[in-house]
């Protein structure tokens, strides 16, 4: 009997949730915690951390997962070292589903920024009214760049009120139009997007609408990936779960 852990908060771990409940295989879906109120799942769903890789291995263990997928997002990049460690460590059958980064097309203005602190940096400078497009842990780094209005967009109305001296929030979940996000950048005259390279399409609208527009973004780059066998799409997972006989999927 085969159960599959996948390791989510992402489109593309919910995509392929729902692929594995339709064809009746036993899996669990597990988050972080990090969204106050998750999307309803067709597999049970676990929250929290593991506590790190030898907590992952524990649960790998008790658990009898025979398949570890790490679908997280691409800037989650502990979550997903400890999932290949405690993979390795418990022979656990290990893959990870990524979006492919965005690239840019014609008309784009893209600087890149290695992370957020190197972002934070190329900020100095005079005013300027920027779409911080980042989630709420990573907002207040920019607290130092005080000098610029910043509009923000996140999925919960946080708890405190984040550091930045002067901003606007738009509390909002995805996925986004380009038309959405073309009036809202219009009607913030928003002359800077700050973004992380997440790729996929949920989060994309943004980049349409700055080229649109003739906006710049700054594009924070990607950590390194983790090691280990990584694809792109949902079916991929399926495939390699279908290669994998003699686990019993
Ligand atoms: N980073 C982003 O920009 C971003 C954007 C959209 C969604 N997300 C999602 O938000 C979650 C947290 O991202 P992050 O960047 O904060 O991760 P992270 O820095 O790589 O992970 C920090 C810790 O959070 C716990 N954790 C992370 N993902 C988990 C999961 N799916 N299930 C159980 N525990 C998890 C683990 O705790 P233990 O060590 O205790 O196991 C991990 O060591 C992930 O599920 C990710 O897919 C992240």
């Amino acid at each position: 009997m085969s159960h599959i852990l996948v390791l989510g908060g992402t489109t593309e771990a919910s995509a392929l949730v729902a692929s594995l409940a339709e064809r009746g295989l036993t899996a669990t879906l597990s988050y972080a915690g990090r969204v106050e109120r998750p999307k309803a799942q067709p597999v049970p769903v676990r929250i929290g951390g593991f506590g790190g890789i030898e907590g992952l291995e524990r649960y790998l263990r008790e658990h009898r997962v025979t398949h570890l997928v790490d679908a997280t997002h691409p800037f989650a990049a502990t979550m997903s070292a400890h999932a290949l460690a405690a993979a390795q460590n418990t022979a656990t059958p290990h893959i990870r589903l990524t979006r492919p980064p965005w690239q840019p097309a014609r008309g784009d203005r893209w600087q890149h920024a290695a992370d957020i602190e190197a972002a934070v940096s190329a900020l100095a400078g005079p005013p300027r009214r920027v779409m911080l497009a980042l989630g709420r842990m990573h907002v207040n780094a920019f607290a130092v760049q005080g000098q610029h209005h910043y509009l923000l967009r996140f999925v919960d109305r946080p708890e405190q009120t984040p550091a930045l001296p002067d901003h606007h929030l738009v509390v909002d979940r995805g996925p986004f139009t380009a038309e959405a996000d073309t009036r809202l950048l219009r009607d913030h005259a928003i002359d800077l997007i700050v973004c992380k390279n997440a790729g996929g399409t949920g989060a994309e609208a943004k980049l349409i609408a700055a080229r649109r527009l003739g906006v710049p973004v700054l594009m924070i780059d990607r950590p390194a990936p983790a090691r280990g066998k990584a694809v792109h799409h949902p079916g991929e997972v399926l495939r390699w779960l279908g290669h994998a006989a003699d686990l019993g999927v």
